[in-house]
């Protein structure tokens, strides 16, 4: 989850403008505009991290800072000081007081940035995701009959997972919902995120072309963006990036068009994207998914192992076709309960996987990989998803 700020300030602009950058930024912010009304907001919801202006109207931040370490809930409170007057005088001001540190007004927001880095380090990735729609029955089907739904439990399975992202080191961001898309929850389908730019994908199955607007604007802020555009067709799930290679499945979703334009994007910034025949399922990453830059874990039944050239490849258990798909992120591996015989030569082989239930989300032909769209933090953070 996202940390949160609370800013202390009687100054309405400076407060405005601060959270519009904190909030962008991906923090979560409240305000209040003297030190008793922080006092008693921080009690029920206790920030990370408290902005606290020197000077304010009916108290001077000094006191107020006093009063924060006696409280004991508050005592160890992470401040930071917020005054026009320079950062040595400001030090004297609160001489003595740990876990202080001060900025100077106005100032460089960047500077801001790099102090609550240092304070409350942010998580290595994003994980955008999105609620369960109501009409999921209503979901497309290409590979699997259709089987009745029980949309409370898919909503519940898709809450843990999201705690399962929080724990690997996600900053988890639901869009907003979007109720009348019944397979928006898969949202990994909508684009495509690399390092360098975010490719918002043109999906296969027109009912799911709506789901890209709410991706596109989230991503708008976070990095370069670039389309897939008619007649291409191109679905995220179809698309396996590891390091610098990226595989695109060809399928009922991604046309040759899609993979072209894919590849024709990805060239300048190095990447080489190959084509991969993909039979009995949906996606590329329903048979395919990567541990790391070298090894993937495959059903070959469903693609063919010739089409990895160079990577170690581990078999899924043949009694369980859809386990190829895990989500790995930094050292943390995601798989579901349905697949033990997989599961244990994952351990065998590679490590222990962190395991969630996402039988009810497999009904609309989903799993770990589409219910998330990853975003690594910062440029070269080993990949995740792929
Ligand atoms: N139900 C997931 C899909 O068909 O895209």
């Amino acid at each position: 989850m996202a940390a949160t700020i609370a800013i202390c300030d009687d100054d309405q602009s400076f407060v405005e403008l601060t959270t519009r950058y904190l909030v962008f930024h991906g923090y979560s912010v409240w305000s209040a505009e003297d030190p008793a009304g922080f006092t008693a907001r921080a009690l029920e919801e206790p920030p990370d991290v408290l902005l606290l202006d020197m000077q304010m109207r009916g108290g001077g931040g000094p006191q107020a800072l006093a009063a924060i370490r006696e409280c004991p809930e508050l005592k160890n409170l992470k401040v930071i000081m917020c005054s026009g007057m320079p950062v040595e005088q400001m030090a004297l001001w609160a001489e003595g007081m740990a876990g202080v540190k001060y900025l100077a007004k106005p100032f460089d927001t960047r500077r801001l940035g790099q102090l609550l880095e240092e304070i409350v380090p942010k998580a290595a990735f994003i994980a955008f995701t999105r609620a369960v729609s109501p009409q999921m029955a209503r979901c497309e089907l290409t590979h699997l009959e259709r089987s009745v739904i029980d949309v409370k439990r898919a909503a519940a399975q898709h809450e843990a997972y999201e705690k399962a992202l929080s724990k690997a080191g996600c900053d988890v961001r639901r869009l907003s919902a979007a109720p009348d898309l019944p397979d928006s929850v898969f949202v990994e389908d909508a684009a495509v995120v690399f390092d360098e730019l975010a490719v918002i994908a043109r999906p296969g199955a027109e009912t799911r072309r709506g789901e890209v607007v709410e991706v596109e604007k989230a991503l708008s802020g976070l990095r370069h963006l670039e389309k897939i555009e008619s007649p291409g067709t191109l679905d995220g799930g179809d698309v396996l990036v590891a390091g610098k290679r990226v595989f695109a499945g060809r399928t009922a979703r991604t046309n040759d068009e899609g993979i072209r334009q894919l590849g024709l994007l990805l060239a300048p910034r190095g990447y080489v994207v190959a084509a991969v025949p993909v039979t009995g399922c949906l996606h590329l990453k329903s048979a395919v998914t990567a541990f790391d830059e070298n090894s993937l874990l495959i059903n070959s039944k469903w693609v063919p192992r010739d089409a990895f050239p160079g990577f170690d490849l581990l078999e899924i258990d043949p009694s369980e076709p859809y386990a190829a798909n895990v989500l790995k992120l930094g050292e943390t591996l995601i798989m579901p309960s349905a697949f033990p015989k997989t599961r244990a030569r994952l351990e065998r082989e590679w490590k222990k996987p962190v395991i969630v239930d996402a039988d009810e989300l497999a009904k609309a032909e989903g799993a770990v990989t589409c219910c998330s769209l990853i975003a690594a933090r910062r440029p070269g953070e080993p990949r995740a998803g792929c």
